[in-house]
């Protein structure tokens, strides 16, 4: 018979040993909450292909933040549902003051001081034409889109965002940003670079969220093409060296190679962002009960956090730190 010199079943021979040998222990406290905000009062609006996630107004998010905050998520990342009427070809809303997303990053801040915001910085939610730059003759400009998101970014830092998120994956917008910040005195305003993010179909629930699809065309002349693993380390590089404080890769679970390559190679903390279609995925399967969701579900986070991000941007945030909580994942 052979004699087998190895047997590395030892160590998973009891729940005990399993746990001291256990290599990835992902925390509420690694997780990012993103929030569908709304201008408004006593609105709570699910979300028909993400089944838990709503869009809300600012009494129903304090209650969310609040929930969260009492399970260990303390970051959130909030997204503005506008509604079409004050959505312009410039995105002008994004910077008017009286504007409602101000208003609710600053509610969550009065309310929870100890709160982490981050902002989403892109065109996309004001634009008539639902694109992340600018549209003149059918192009998307690059250049001229950055004084736009220089404004929002400056703006937003001045409402109590902790952290800026330039969304659109287009051209210089982490250096442009990260002057403008400096410029006006926000020394100590960190920026999330969106540092690769493909142009993924796994966005698809989130357009529905924000009703913000393009109006025509698609995202492919900047967003970033799925095939490619070098080209996000020189994004990442870039973003880095424009003073980056964060590298995110998005979506999350078909790009695992490419968190693990961006965390073996950069020197900042690698975030992933685990899209509205992988959350949709999940939920789906398991409403059929075609999945063990309750497995499932840590399974995911706990693959995205073993390739190497650090911080995990998911709409399972709340209900992963409610089980963590309670002993049950
Ligand atoms: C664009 C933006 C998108 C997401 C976050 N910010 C969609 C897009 O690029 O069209 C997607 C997030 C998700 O799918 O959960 N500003």
């Amino acid at each position: 018979m052979y004699d087998i010199p190895h047997r590395p079943r030892r160590n998973r021979q009891s729940a005990a040993v399993r746990d001291l040998v256990r290599e990835t222990h992902l925390t509420p406290g690694h997780l990012i909450m993103p929030l569908f905000v709304m201008d408004g009062h006593g609105i709570k609006q699910e979300i028909a292909s993400m089944p838990g996630v709503f869009r809300m107004t600012e009494e129903f998010v304090l209650e969310e933040v609040a929930a969260c905050m009492a399970v260990g998520v303390r970051s959130f990342v909030l997204f503005p549902v506008v509604e079409d009427a004050l959505k312009t070809p410039n995105g002008a809303y994004g910077v008017d003051p009286t504007n409602f997303y101000f208003r609710i990053a600053k509610a969550i801040k009065v309310a929870f001081p100890e709160s982490m915001l981050m902002s989403d910085v892109a065109l996309d939610p004001y634009s008539s034409d639902g694109h992340d730059g600018l549209v003149v003759d059918g192009e998307i400009l690059n250049d001229e889109t950055l004084p736009l998101l220089e404004a929002q970014a400056v703006a937003q830092a001045e409402a109590g965002f902790d952290f800026i998120g330039p969304s659109d994956m287009m051209d210089g917008r982490v250096g442009a940003i990260r002057e403008a910040l400096d410029d006006a005195g926000l020394t100590g305003t960190g920026i999330l670079a969106y540092s690769a993010k493909y142009a993924s179909a796994f966005y698809g629930p989130f357009r529905d969220a924000l009703e913000s699809a393009p109006k025509s065309g698609d995202k492919q002349t900047y967003q970033m093409d799925p095939a490619n693993r070098v080209e996000a380390l020189r994004e990442a590089e870039l973003d880095a060296a424009e003073g980056a404080d964060m590298l995110m890769v998005k979506p999350a679970l078909c790009y695992l190679d490419v968190i693990y390559e961006l965390s073996v190679n950069l020197d900042l903390p690698i975030a992933a962002y685990n899209v509205s279609g992988e959350y949709a995925m999940l939920k789906a399967a398991a409403a059929k009960g075609w999945i063990d969701y309750d497995r499932a579900m840590p399974e995911m986070l706990t693959s995205i956090h073993r390739a190497g991000a650090s911080v995990i941007l998911t709409y399972f945030a709340r209900e992963y730190a409610e089980r963590y909580q309670a002993g049950t994942l």
